[in-house]
């Protein structure tokens, strides 16, 4: 498809990357562990990982690397509510100190879903760290620890975040609209 939704760019590559520093620089003193578990919630935050790890590199710092796969959407721009695991976490994360990574905080619910699972699951501390906030849409009260932007209730795609599966390789943050 090509990206004919995009209207307008919301962050460049260049802002994104910037901000990724800033937020590295603040992760960087609290989060050091040596039992540092860094958890990206799939798909959406494929992109955003990459970046930050390859940052935490720069800063001497080698956690271990995780994913869990939690879907809540169906193919449109609304939640349907629930969440549900269809990839769990490989690592165990008993005892670890769990840093969770996600594209969007939008209702909630992903988020609170995968903090509660890495509680249940023994996790010694939790922190998040969200690319984006729209805390207008919060449903489930929960705030993440690191936010890149926050920003209003529009919907975004590209560096991760996707269309029904489109656009997530943008290397930008753009609004899209879907009145055609
Ligand atoms: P929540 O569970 O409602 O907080 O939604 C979080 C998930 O919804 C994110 O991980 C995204 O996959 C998706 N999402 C929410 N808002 C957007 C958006 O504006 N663009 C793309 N995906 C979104
Ligand atoms: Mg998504």
């Amino acid at each position: 498809m090509e990206p004919h939704h995009i209207r307008e760019i919301v962050f460049t590559d260049e802002q994104i990357r910037t901000r990724v520093d800033q937020l590295v620089h603040e992760m960087a003193d609290d989060c050091r562990s040596e039992n540092m578990v860094m958890i990206g919630i799939l798909r959406g935050s494929f992109m955003f990982l990459a970046d930050l790890v390859r940052d935490f590199y720069d800063h001497d710092y080698h956690p271990r690397i995780d994913f869990i796969t939690l879907e809540s959407y169906g193919g449109g721009t609304e939640s349907s509510g629930t969440v549900r695991i269809t990839k769990d976490f490989s690592v165990d994360v008993h005892d670890a100190d769990v840093l969770l990574i996600d594209d969007i905080l939008d209702t909630g619910r992903t988020l609170t879903y995968a903090k509660n699972h890495a509680k249940a699951r023994g996790a010694r501390s939790i922190k998040t760290c969200t690319l984006l906030d729209k805390p207008s849409r919060r449903i489930v009260p929960i705030e993440a620890d690191y936010v890149g932007f926050t920003i209003d209730d529009f919907f975004v795609v590209g560096y991760g975040l996707d269309y029904d599966s489109y656009y997530r390789e943008l290397p930008y943050l753009a609004k899209v609209t879907f009145e055609e």
